[in-house]
This record gives C-alpha cells, sequence and structure tokens, in this order.
C-alpha cells in the first residue's frame, strides 16, 4: 500500500522519485538540445524554476494519470573488466575470485521490455559494467534499447581503455540522435595514462558522427564495502542523502538495486538482504517500481559504510 498522497507525500517518495524525476528530466533535456538539437535552450542560470516546475508535473502525471517515469536506470552487462581499481565503487574486481556475470542478450532484451512495459518513460538509460566493451552482443543491445520509444536517452559508459568496434560504433551511429558514449575520463592517474585510449577514440567518434561526453574525475572516494552490523533509521537515512550514488538504480542478474555497490554486494553475499525487486517473478512490475521508490532507502544502505576519504581515481590494484 502506498503510503502517500498528494496532498502528502513521505520524504522518501518525494526524494527518490519526483524529485530525481525533475532533475534527470532537466538533465536529459540540455543534453537532447545541445547533442541532438532537440526540445529548447534550457538556462542553467535558471535550473531551480524548471525543476520546481518539473516537480509538480511529475507529481500530477503520477497521481492523476497513473503515469510512472524511471528517472534513470542502468544495465550492468558484465563485470568483465580491462581495469582492477581498488576503490571500484561497483566492487566490480571481487568477482575475479569468484565467477564473472554476463548479461546475455535475451535476457537483456527481456529486462529492457519489461521495464519499457511498466514506465511511460525511461529518462536516462545507462548501459556499462565492469566495461560494457568487452561484452560481445553489445552493438545488438545498443541497437535494441535505442529503438524503444519510450527511453529519452541511452548512454555508454567505458573507462577508456577500450576501442570500440566497428559492430558498436555503426550500431550508436544509426541512433546518434538519442545514443551517445560516456568516458570515465582518469587522465589524472598518470600511471595509467599508457592504457587510456582517449585520442583513437575520440577521432573514431568523429569519424562516426557520434558524440562523446568526457567528464574529467578529478578525485574519488576510498572504497569501504560493508559493516557486519546494520545502522539505525536515521544513520542510514542521513547517509544515503549524502550518498553520490542514490540515484544508481541498477538492473543486475535479473534483479533491480538500489545502485551498483548494492548489487554486487548481494550477489557476492557481503550482505545478507533481499530488498531488490526481482524482475523475473515480478507480477505487477510497475506496482514493484512504486513500492521500490515510496522507501527511504534500501535495506543494503543500513550496512553501507561511506567514506570521505579523496583518492586517486582508478588506482590499480
Ligand atoms: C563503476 S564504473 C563502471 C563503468 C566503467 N568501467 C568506468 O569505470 O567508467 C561507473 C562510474 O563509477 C565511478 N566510480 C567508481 N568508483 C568510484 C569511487 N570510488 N568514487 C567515485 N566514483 C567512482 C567511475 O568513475 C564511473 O564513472
Ligand atoms: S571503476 Fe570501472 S574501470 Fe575501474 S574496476 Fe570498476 S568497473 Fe572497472
Ligand atoms: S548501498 Fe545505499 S548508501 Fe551505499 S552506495 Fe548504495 S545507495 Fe549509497
Amino acid at each position: 500500500m502506498l503510503k502517500s498522497t498528494k496532498e502528502n507525500i513521505s520524504d522518501g517518495f518525494y526524494n527518490r522519485y519526483f524529485k530525481q524525476n525533475a532533475e534527470f528530466r532537466f538533465g536529459v533535456e540540455m543534453v537532447q538540445f545541445l547533442y541532438f538539437k532537440k526540445g529548447k535552450f534550457l538556462n542553467p542560470r535558471k535550473k531551480d524554476e524548471y525543476i520546481e516546475q518539473y516537480t509538480k508535473e511529475e507529481i500530477e502525471n503520477f497521481f492523476d494519470k497513473g503515469e510512472l517515469n524511471i528517472p534513470q536506470i542502468t544495465f550492468c552487462i558484465t563485470t568483465k573488466c580491462s581495469l582492477k581499481c581498488k576503490d571500484c565503487g561497483s566492487l566490480i574486481p571481487d568477482f575475479n575470485c569468484k565467477e564473472h556475470i554476463d548479461m546475455s542478450l535475451d535476457e537483456f532484451k527481456q529486462s529492457l521490455d519489461k521495464v519499457c512495459d511498466a514506465a511511460a518513460k525511461i529518462r536516462r538509460f545507462v548501459i556499462l559494467g565492469g566495461e560494457p566493451l568487452l561484452h560481445k552482443d553489445l552493438s545488438v543491445m545498443i541497437d535494441y534499447a535505442a529503438q524503444k520509444e519510450n527511453i529519452d536517452v541511452v548512454e555508454i559508459i567505458t573507462n577508456g581503455t577500450m576501442i570500440p568496434g566497428e559492430a558498436v560504433l555503426t550500431a550508436i551511429e544509426k541512433h546518434n540522435k538519442k545514443a551517445y558514449l560516456y568516458i570515465s575520463n582518469y587522465a589524472v592517474n598518470k600511471d595509467l595514462l599508457p592504457r587510456l585510449k582517449h585520442e583513437e577514440i575520440k577521432s573514431l567518434l568523429k569519424l562516426h558522427n557520434i558524440k562523446l561526453q568526457m567528464v574529467d574525475v578529478m578525485g574519488w572516494l576510498k572504497e569501504f564495502s560493508f559493516s557486519k552490523e546494520a545502522s539505525d533509521f536515521e544513520t542510514t537515512k542521513a547517509r544515503y542523502k549524502k550518498c553520490h550514488c542514490s540515484h544508481c538504480t541498477q538492473l543486475f542478474n535479473s534483479k533491480i538495486y538500489v545502485c551498483s555497490k548494492a548489487s554486487s554486494a548481494i550477489e557476492l553475499g557481503l550482505v545478507d538482504v533481499d530488498d531488490y525487486i526481482d524482475i523475473k517473478n515480478s507480477k505487477d512490475l510497475k506496482q514493484d517500481f512504486i513500492k521500490f521508490y515510496d522507501k527511504d532507502y534500501l535495506k543494503a544502505c543500513e550496512y553501507c559504510i561511506l567514506s570521505d576519504v579523496p583518492v586517486l581515481p582508478a588506482l590499480q590494484d
């Protein structure tokens, strides 16, 4: 049962659903205008006004029209990675000692079909890993996702160490008004420079008329994994509020998790909680999403250790 009404929305639902949708809508509309010449120019100085307006519209869409919109969802298609970062926020190197998980093409399509059927809109759809360029079916996945009419933009996140193959470039080029590549720029880590292929990737993208988003990653936070003890409600709520991953809803191994760190930890058995959406067994995915967003945080957050300790990005083990 939904705790919130239009007049009385709980903090969790307001922040995790309405505010996130408004913020992602603003971000996506900026990307669409700047990269794809779609829509209208949004003045960044008026961001707060837009967010207020979009939040109002989102509340009406949900309560009056029964519309569910997903601000962002990432699909982790592989735990294989070309790097082994000490402080990986997704705990991906921990899979090296276990078995790697690859999402099959069928699973990708079936899961995406279900998510797209449950939601009126997916504002930002992200494909990542590990390193997504290591997945043999990446090009087909991009093509499949970009054809979904209710997905606004498709982002593929790479660590910049691998050159995308012809099939991947062709797939993004085919949808180059919707799909783009995002490189996490680890150039600040001088030891990594010989492994970064930024210039080669940039010239290939130019040749294929593909947009690139590349943000300098200046600092990372040290990764401390999870504690054995759960924290209380107020402590966890405050932790979730300051967490930079709180909007990183992720589908991994057929389950929808609060973030990539929680998804890896639960799959690796580092945290013993079952707070996620089981997409294969969901009888009503739209309702399950609503219940998911109507929480202040998810159980994994009670065990999560966040840090304020800055570290050099992508330090290798
Ligand atoms: C886990 S990565 C997966 C995609 C790809 N392998 C990469 O590194 O870009 C997703 C994003 O999380 C960021 N990230 C990973 N560990 C982090 C940390 N400890 N602190 C801050 N950001 C982190 C990365 O920079 C990247 O942009
Ligand atoms: S941060 Fe990215 S590149 Fe580094 S280990 Fe994690 S997934 Fe791989
Ligand atoms: S488990 Fe919760 S607190 Fe920890 S990184 Fe994920 S969203 Fe943030």
